[in-house]
């Protein structure tokens, strides 16, 4: 019986850096083919024959900057997937073409970097792409791909979170609302509200989906599953070992890899289980009755049989809750 596998693919290439941004990514698209040809080759090095890969997800950087050609080669180095196969897209390199070649590889998960739903803001983080190419890029993706996500960004100094409009929520099946986090990696002080319709279910801290659209491939990482990370920066979690690629987009090396204790395992499980809305299975809470029964007389978690679940007012406080169960 094979294992099930989640595959990571980065592609570290955008056309313009956004200033708030960390991930791995340069503008320097001469080395495409350079970078694409040292990922196949590290593709074509792991050893699938284990694993069953259940959910691709094509990461950036800027998936769509490159061609659907450019992307067959990298797909092809990869054993089949009848899961969930999803890709990034930026709003201003979507086309139509791209959209079409998407679907004949097999990709059917889209998920687009909107960032928001006002101009201003949108200026002020950086983008290159407006509020109407923001809405044609939704309608071109929602006529391709039934499972369409976008991501939003909150808690912007001097911007205020604007909802997506209906006509907008009509086209898509998930949203993911990430804080702004600075340099530090410190998420601001400001938590602004989110009020979505409540087909909306907030599943996992910043990710709201339509019943049965909820990102698998994310749920791997949050629940604790396999998956392999191929090109620069990318991480991995196999065989109870954690392990990621050098940010050195051309000279990548894997780095050495580091066996988590079974404590860190436990307490890693508390803090994933308590961003999911399913929260953390008791029986990994084993002597923390009174902690937790202090957690709910303050009304930052439900208590069920079986689970302990971070309200809307706990997800606030996520770390001062862990520091109480582990
Ligand atoms: C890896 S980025 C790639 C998406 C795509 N390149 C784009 O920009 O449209 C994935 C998402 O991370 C989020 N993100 C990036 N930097 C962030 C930051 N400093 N704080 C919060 N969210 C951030 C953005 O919402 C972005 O869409
Ligand atoms: S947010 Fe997206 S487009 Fe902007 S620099 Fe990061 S990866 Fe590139």
């Amino acid at each position: 019986m094979k294992k099930p596998l989640s595959v990571y693919i980065h592609f570290p290439f955008c056309e313009k850096r956004c200033g708030y941004c960390d991930f791995v990514s340069c503008t320097a698209t001469e080395n495409v083919d350079a970078y694409l040809q040292k990922l196949c080759a590290e593709i074509r090095a792991f050893d699938f024959s284990p694993y069953q890969v259940n959910t691709i997800y094509l990461g950036g950087g800027t998936p769509s900057l490159m061609t659907p050609n450019q992307l067959e080669k990298v797909l092809k180095c990869l054993p089949a997937c009848a899961g969930e196969v999803t890709i990034e897209c930026n709003p201003n390199s979507l086309t139509q073409m791209k959209c079409a070649a998407y679907r004949r590889l097999g990709i059917n998960r889209l998920s687009l970097g909107v960032q928001s739903f006002d101009n201003a803001t949108l200026r002020d983080l950086e983008r290159i792409h407006d509020l109407k190419q923001a809405y044609d890029a939704i309608k071109l993706a929602h006529a391709y791909f039934d499972n369409l996500s976008i991501d939003l960004i909150k808690d912007i100094p001097q911007h205020t979170f604007v909802t997506p409009p209906p006509e907008i929520l009509a086209m898509i099946k998930h949203i993911s609302i990430y804080s702004l986090t600075k340099d530090d990696h410190c998420v601001l002080d400001t938590d602004e509200p989110v009020h979505l319709p409540s087909d909306f279910v907030r599943y996992e801290v910043s990710n709201y989906a339509r019943a049965g659209y909820e990102s698998k491939h994310n749920l791997v990482y949050w629940t604790g599953g396999e998956y392999i990370g191929f090109g620069a920066g990318a991480h991995s979690l196999l065989n109870n070992q954690r392990f990621c690629n050098s940010n050195a987009i051309l000279t990548y090396q894997r780095e050495l890899p580091f066996t988590r204790s079974a404590e860190d395992i436990h307490d890693e499980q508390i803090m994933l289980g308590l961003r999911l809305r399913s929260g953390v299975a008791r029986s990994l809470l084993v002597g923390k009755d009174d902690a937790i029964k202090l957690l709910a007389e303050h009304g930052l978690v439900t208590v069920t049989p079986t689970h302990v679940i971070a309200t809307t007012a706990g997800l606030k406080v996520l770390n001062q809750i862990w520091l109480r169960l582990v």
